[in-house]
């Protein structure tokens, strides 16, 4: 079994109004937690490690729990490496044949940001692995206060720039959205995701999932996000419940019964998100003829 592309399926979902749901995974029990919900739910669904979950694991461990899922999943799962801005780290990833790496320079100027995302571009594209770079700020709940004047958007022309001077695949923009729970209500600049979705052909993604309300999703999607990403929820569910049973039970418990009910527990959760991203039933395989 193949499955198409992740650039069709990002594609795919553009042309019929949806959105491919992303999950950071911290181990192999919030991993499961996610293929079995996308299965469910028949959804396609990106599997995201970031470089301190592949670093604490090794990519080699990393890789093999996430290819092992991918290829018994009876949905596409996609590998992804998140927000790394070391362009080694991708290099690395596209070694262990992530279908996906973000190299994330949104943080330097926009001639470093240029200069790092062509370098794992020209990496990745040969051995046939699509790049997802970032342009404006994504916040952090520290970092709000430090973004005055809304330097944190995405200016139009440096999102053109960064894209035609790199033959980046996907980008992230910075559109007011903010990693961890938010303070208040998300303040989501719909008006410039517009003008860069206008000025661009490629897939854009929303970070900051967790805590933007359904009918925010909702209508980023409207506006030209493809792509939602997902993470403070998925670990905080995961740690709530380990904490909730250990509370109940104590340490003398079986590992196992004290990972199912988190399974379950963050398979609700990632159900809940294919359904805000409307991406329920759009699980598309490519069967090769035996
Ligand atoms: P949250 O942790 O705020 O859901 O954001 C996840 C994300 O954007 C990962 O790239």
């Amino acid at each position: 079994m193949t499955k198409i592309s992740i650039l069709e399926q990002l594609k795919q979902a553009d042309a019929e109004g949806y959105a491919i749901p992303h999950f950071n995974y911290s181990d192999i029990w919030d991993m499961t937690a996610i293929v079995r919900a996308a299965e469910e739910m028949h959804s396609p669904v990106m599997l995201a490690g970031v470089p301190k979950v592949t670093n604490a694991l090794t990519m080699d461990t990393v890789a093999a729990m996430a290819h092992s899922l991918a290829d018994n999943a009876k949905v596409p799962v996609y590998l992804h490496l998140d927000h790394s801005t070391d362009p080694q780290i991708c290099k690395d990833a596209c070694d262990h044949h992530f279908d996906t790496v973000m190299i994330d320079g949104s943080k330097e100027s926009l001639e470093r940001n240029i200069e790092m995302t062509a370098d794992v571009v020209s990496y990745a594209h040969p051995r046939g692995i699509f790049v997802e770079g970032e342009i404006g700020k994504i916040k952090g709940n520290t970092e709000e206060s430090q973004y005055a004047n809304g330097d944190f958007l995405v200016q139009v022309p440096d999102a053109v720039k960064l894209v035609q001077s790199t033959g980046v695949d996907i980008l992230a923009v910075g559109i007011g959205t903010a990693h961890g729970f938010y303070q208040g209500k998300p303040e989501i600049n719909f008006q410039r995701l517009a003008e860069v979705n206008e000025a661009l052909s490629i897939p854009l993604v929303l970070h900051g999932g967790t805590g933007i309300p359904a009918e925010d999703v909702r209508k980023a999607i409207k506006n030209g996000i493809n792509k939602v990403n997902v993470g403070t929820i998925i670990k905080y569910t995961y740690l709530s419940s380990v904490f909730e049973t250990l509370k109940r039970v104590g340490p003398t418990i079986h590992t196992i019964d004290l990972m199912l009910p988190a399974v379950e527990a963050i398979k609700e959760e990632v159900k809940r998100w294919i359904a805000v991203c409307m991406s329920d039933g759009k699980a598309c395989l490519l069967y090769t003829s035996p």
